[in-house]
């Protein structure tokens, strides 16, 4: 039975059509708003507000439920690789071993970086932030494509479809974003750049690139390449955050791929998103050097006078436990096991968990430790500067980019253009 919902307005009645989604979730359709009652509605966030129907990754908050594609992060992290999950979230299904087998020599041919990307790249002063540097890299990349970056979604009269462009421009992306990712890395640590090594797996390779050095020789460690798998599976998609709803938005006015995921590095860039997971380390080490006085930090969290945060808390969706934070920490303690380690502030971490889980401010207001809580401490442990944290959030959202993107060209929606409520001057003339 279809479900409506009725606004009362003005002395009259309007009805509009309820949609469901295949797990249920309900939206008021309000298409048609402005047109038949004159109305628009405010949002601010967009907290309660869907601009797509989407088929890529369910999140259901309130009981800390992440799939993509109708899989658990859970059941992924175990039993997939990260590329075979880029493949899922991009195409829509596990791939075959044939399947794996072509994307991965696909994405092998692209591995090639134009060495005038190179000059750019080394035109960056060593301060320069790599989340900074990697968005104009990817911008950067549409020079050295600008075919497939402007017509990206039209079948153009060389015979080339619009759906072979999207592959090329994916699998070409794929290549080149862990290389410019590492060289990032690899500036910081005043070591030179290097390139793919085609003979490892994707994620092998991303660790290689990272970490490999000069005049020794390269010796793989599997604690770190499961790390990373892990890692990346657990950030590749997660629906209409801020910086996926950007990639859609700036794709919706035809921009090209790059172009709107260089504004999606840019938007994950920030604090209270993606850049969590550097000012979690950085508030870490605060609480530490102020002898790991974690009260006084609660305190500050809880008082709306003091802008401090509690970072890697809190979530716009999850009003339970972030399903991957619980992966994280887990494999937290794993990796620094493993890797003999002991770190003092993964034990300041678990104190606060246990803190503020047990205080009112934080379990009235549902905020919980989310995926920037613990992934700062193991890529610490892995040996990849602060810095470059939120880098490895990118990495790992790529494909849930493309994927998104690809499915908002492909759904023909509107350009994205929201209105609002006009609260200046009203007409004045010059005096
Ligand atoms: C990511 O959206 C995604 O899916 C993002 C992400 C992804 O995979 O793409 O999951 C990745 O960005 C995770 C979030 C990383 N950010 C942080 O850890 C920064 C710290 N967290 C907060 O800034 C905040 O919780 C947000 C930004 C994550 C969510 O903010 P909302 O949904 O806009 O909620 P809000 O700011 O309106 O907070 C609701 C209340 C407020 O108090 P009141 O005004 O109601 O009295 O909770 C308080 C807030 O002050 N609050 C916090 C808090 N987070 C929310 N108080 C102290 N510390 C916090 N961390």
């Amino acid at each position: 039975m279809d479900k409506s919902a009725k606004i009362e307005f003005n002395g009259k009645s309007f009805t509009f059509p309820v949609l469901t989604g295949s797990e249920n979730e309900e939206a008021i359709d309000i298409k048609n708003l402005r047109s038949e009652v004159g109305l628009i509605t405010y949002d601010p966030g967009y907290k309660n507000t869907g601009h797509c129907i989407s088929n890529i990754t369910y999140l259901d908050g309130e009981n800390g439920i992440l799939r993509y594609r109708g899989y658990s992060v859970e059941e992924l992290c175990q039993k997939k690789s990260f590329l075979e999950v880029t493949y899922l979230l991009i195409f829509g299904d596990l791939p075959s071993k044939d399947q794996i087998e072509k994307f991965q020599n696909d994405i092998r041919e692209e591995s090639l970086v134009d060495e005038d990307l190179k000059q750019i790249f080394k035109s960056f002063p060593k301060s320069a932030h790599p989340m900074g540097v990697l968005s104009s890299l990817t911008s950067a990349l549409i020079a050295f494509n600008p075919q497939n970056e402007t017509k990206i979604s039209l079948n153009d009269k060389e015979g080339v479809s619009a759906d072979d462009k999207m592959y090329l421009s994916t699998v070409r992306l794929l290549a080149k974003f862990p290389i410019m990712s590492s060289w990032t890395l690899r500036k910081i640590k005043g070591l030179p750049l290097n390139y793919s090594n085609n003979n490892l797996s994707y994620t092998e390779n991303i660790a290689y690139m990272m970490f490999a050095k000069p005049n020794q020789e390269y010796v793989q460690n599997d604690i770190i390449v499961n790390a990373l798998n892990t890692l990346l599976i657990l950030h590749a998609d997660h629906e209409q955050n801020c910086s996926t709803s950007t990639v859609r938005i700036v794709g919706s006015s035809y921009a090209g791929l790059y172009a709107s995921i260089s504004a999606g590095i840019s938007a994950l860039w920030g604090r209270l998103h993606g850049g969590a997971n550097q000012a979690v380390i950085e508030m870490l080490e605060l609480i530490k050097n102020d002898n790991s006085d974690i009260d006084k930090y609660l305190n500050k969290a809880k008082d709306k006078s003091d802008p401090f945060r509690l970072m890697g808390f809190g979530h716009r969706v999850y009003k339970n436990f972030d399903p991957r934070a619980k992966i994280i920490k887990k494999a937290a303690d794993q990796v620094l096991n493993d890797l003999g380690i002991e770190d003092p502030i993964l034990d300041i971490a678990k104190s606060i968990e246990e803190k503020a889980l047990n205080d009112e401010y934080f379990i009235q207001k549902k905020l919980y430790p989310n995926v920037d809580f613990y992934s700062g401490i193991i890529y610490r442990a892995l040996g990849i500067p602060t810095d470059m944290f939120t880098v490895m959030f990118a990495l790992g959202r790529i494909p849930g980019w493309i994927a998104q993107w690809k499915e908002m060209r492909d759904s023909n929606n509107p350009i994205g253009r929201p209105r609002q409520i006009y609260n200046g001057p009203t007409h004045r003339t010059i005096s």
